[in-house]
Formats: C-alpha cells, structure tokens, sequence
C-alpha cells in the first residue's frame, strides 16, 4: 500500500486491478509474508508500459530482490532484447534465480550477483532503460555512476523518491534519516541536472524519470 497516496484512491485503485498472472501474485504474497520490499503493483504497471512504447534493448537494474520487477520487464521486452540485474543479497539471488526459471525468461535475464556500486563501473553505457531501487542511502552515488551508463534519449528509473512521505515529515524514524537526507538531496538535483529533461511521478512511492539529453 502506497503512503504517499490517500488510503481511499489506494483502495480504489487497488478495487479496479485485472486478473493477476499467478506466479506475479504468489511473489506479491510471499514479498509482503517476508516483508521483502518490492516494486508497488501500480508502478510496475507503469513501467511495463514504457518498456512497451520504447522497446529497449538493453534494460539494468539495480536491486533484483526476489526478482518481481525483472520479471515483469522481461515479459514485456522484444525478442532478442534482454535485462541484467544486480543483487547482493545471499538470500534473495536464489529466490531470483528460481522464480526467473518458474517464469521461463532465464535465458532474457542475466543476473549480476555482488555490490551494485563495484559492478555498475565495469558495465556498458549503452543502456536503454535503468531501473534504480536498491539502497536509498547510495542514491547519490548510483545516481552519478548511472547517468554514464545511459544512452541519449535513454530513461533513468529511480523508485521511492517520495520515501513514504518522509520527505515532507518534520519527525522521521531514526532509521530512516539518513536515506530520507539523501533521498531530499537526490531530489534538489533531478529536477535541475541539464544533463536530463525529469520528472518526480506520485505514483507508488514516488518514480523518478529522467530522460537523457
Ligand atoms: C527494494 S528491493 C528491490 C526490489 C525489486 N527491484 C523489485 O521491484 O522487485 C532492494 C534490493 O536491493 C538490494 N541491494 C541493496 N544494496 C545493494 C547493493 N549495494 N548492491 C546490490 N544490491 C543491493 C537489496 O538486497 C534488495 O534486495
């Protein structure tokens, strides 16, 4: 359930969703039984949709979890496209690597397993579409890594920019306030990086998008 979106519109929304494709709910219910943050419903819907219009090539993610959002691009790329992912999680990669064979798109997904932030350098800059939605704590510096690795006219994805609504809370949790301090400074530069026409979308926990110029 988003948080930056009043409960009812969530509810809403949440009402009018189509059938769901079985293994999608199954990793939707066993991410919110293990408390495993994925991607909400909604932007993951979105997403598909820009995949569907800009028929990338190459897609990166940064922060595969159980694998829901890989899984979701993948099913929508062209034949020959394919998307890599890096997650550093012991106990996720297995959970990834099975439910990339459960949806039959292993062979679409290569997965990087190891720290994102000493894996990105070594990769190419010719991606079309980024996904970032790992650590908020190193947005900053994926941020800048990631902004080389694009093509132009590429799009640079970076989920939870609204952080819960912490953004605009005067009391945030502990745990929270160093993310939330790099997240409202990521957010001062996206909107004014020449290098890129961007937006900040309210939708799920807020969806950065930025086009490179
Ligand atoms: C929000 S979850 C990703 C959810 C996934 N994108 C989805 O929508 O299904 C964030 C993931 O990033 C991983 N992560 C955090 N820091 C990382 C790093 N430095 N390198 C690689 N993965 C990292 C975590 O282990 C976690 O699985």
């Amino acid at each position: 359930m988003s948080e930056i979106i009043d409960d009812r519109i969530t509810h809403y929304l949440n009402s009018l969703r189509g059938e769901v494709d079985p293994l999608m709910a199954e990793m939707e219910s066993f991410a919110k039984e293990r408390k495993i943050p994925i991607l909400e419903w909604q932007t993951a819907d979105f997403i598909e949709q820009l995949i569907l219009i800009n028929k990338p090539k190459k897609v990166l993610e940064v922060g595969t979890a159980i694998g829901y959002t890989t899984i979701r691009i993948a099913k929508m790329l062209q034949p020959g496209a394919s998307i890599e992912t890096i997650e550093l999680s012991k106990d996720n990669i297995p959970l990834a690597r099975e439910n990339f064979i459960k949806a039959g798109l292993e062979e679409k997904i290569a997965l990087h397993e190891g720290n994102a932030l000493s894996i990105i350098p070594d990769l190419s800059k010719d991606y079309d579409i980024i996904f970032l939605d790992a650590d908020k704590e190193d947005y900053m510096e994926y941020y800048n890594q990631l902004a080389d690795k694009l093509r132009v006219g590429g799009i640079l994805l970076i989920d939870n920019l609204l952080w819960h609504g912490y953004v605009v809370e005067q009391e945030v949790k502990e745990n929270y306030k160093a993310s939330t301090r790099v997240v409202m400074e990521l957010n001062k530069i996206i909107l004014r990086d020449e290098r890129f026409k961007s937006t900040i979308l309210t939708i799920g926990d807020g969806l950065g998008m930025c086009i490179k110029l």
